[in-house]
């Protein structure tokens, strides 16, 4: 049986620790018995690109496609040709949007649930705030705060600020937003971005809200160019549990993440595919409407960090 793997970009830091969970899971499925190959394709950012890897991966003979798109708007070269030779596909963290998934009666999708993330964002961020009086810097009783969103039009983006927010509002925090800037996920995108924004508020930033790890560690990342002494620091919060980001929860660089849990994803993702080769086990598995599968978050602060490294280290040790 042959597995094809097709994703957005190789040099996303979730992603390329996903993918070698999801290398991982199908790993063990061999070793339980089945003969699986696996065959890997970057897009690197093209969704003309991953067309044609897709079509390339069904040639070669592939009985399941595992797609995280580049576009989650455009899968319809893709639906339309796998279709054709009736090749299951299971998306996975680049969610397609409900009409196209509904296209075809083989295609799924594993993920997690954004809002869910960002409530717990904004739940972390509460406590902390109301934990601590040193984060109102200037005891306005507002937190003043920016935030660092993810690709525009990414399912994850705009819901996760949206809800972190809103939660942030509803646990009775007065906010004052200063700035809010795009940095598509990338940690010296961010960077960048909160170069600006110190520069535009010098001090008076008190909270950063990133939609994930990689960009709150971009912003730290500004705030120790400029030398900014650990005082006058603002407060981060990502979103991901990526092996920095946990390094960063663990030594209080960054306040708090919550779990994105790609050893969920990847094992739901392997079970799938396994039942859609083998015809097995399928009505086994617990789909919402049919072909959705989403694994839960997880809050994760310096109180049980050492969960989330132990588990990365059972992975490691499985491999
Ligand atoms: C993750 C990001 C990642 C993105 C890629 C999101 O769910 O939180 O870190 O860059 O997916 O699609
Ligand atoms: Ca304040």
């Amino acid at each position: 049986m042959q597995v094809g793997i097709a994703y957005y970009n190789q040099s996303d830091t979730f992603i390329s620790q996903m993918i070698e969970c999801l290398k991982g899971e199908f790993e063990e499925l061999e070793r339980e018995g089945l003969e699986i190959t696996v065959m890997m394709r970057d897009a690197a950012e093209s969704q003309r690109v991953q067309d044609d890897q897709v079509k390339e991966l069904i040639g070669a003979g592939c009985d399941v496609l595992c797609v995280n798109l580049v576009d989650r708007a455009d899968p319809s070269e893709i639906i339309d040709f796998a279709r054709e030779y009736n090749v299951p596909i299971i998306f996975f963290n680049r969610e397609p949007v409900a009409e196209d998934l509904m296209q075809w009666d083989k295609l799924y999708y594993v993920g997690a649930d954004a809002k869910q993330s960002g409530i717990m964002q904004g739940e972390l961020a509460a406590g902390a705030i109301q934990a601590s009086r040193h984060i109102d810097h200037n005891k306005d009783g507002k937190i003043q705060y920016v935030v660092l969103e993810g690709e525009a039009g990414h399912q994850d983006s705009i819901i996760r600020t949206e809800s972190a927010v809103n939660t942030l509002k509803e646990k009775g925090i007065h906010l004052e937003k200063l700035s809010c800037g795009i940095a598509n996920w990338n940690r010296a995108q961010a960077q960048n971005r909160m170069m600006q924004m110190i520069g535009q508020h010098q001090n008076q930033i008190e909270l950063v809200l990133a939609n994930n790890d990689d960009m709150a560690l971009g912003a730290l990342d500004a705030y120790k160019k400029l030398n900014v002494t650990e005082s006058a620091l603002p407060v981060f919060f990502g979103i991901d549990g990526t092996d920095v980001g946990l390094e960063a929860v663990a030594d209080g660089r960054l306040s708090a993440t919550v779990y994105n849990d790609k050893e969920g994803q990847s094992a739901a993702i392997a079970r799938l595919a396994a039942a859609l080769m083998t015809g097995k086990g399928i009505h086994m598995i617990q789909f919402e409407n049919k072909k959705y599968i989403y694994l839960p978050y997880k809050k994760v602060t310096d109180v049980n960090v050492h969960v989330y490294y132990k588990k990365e280290e059972e992975e490691q040790k499985k491999e």
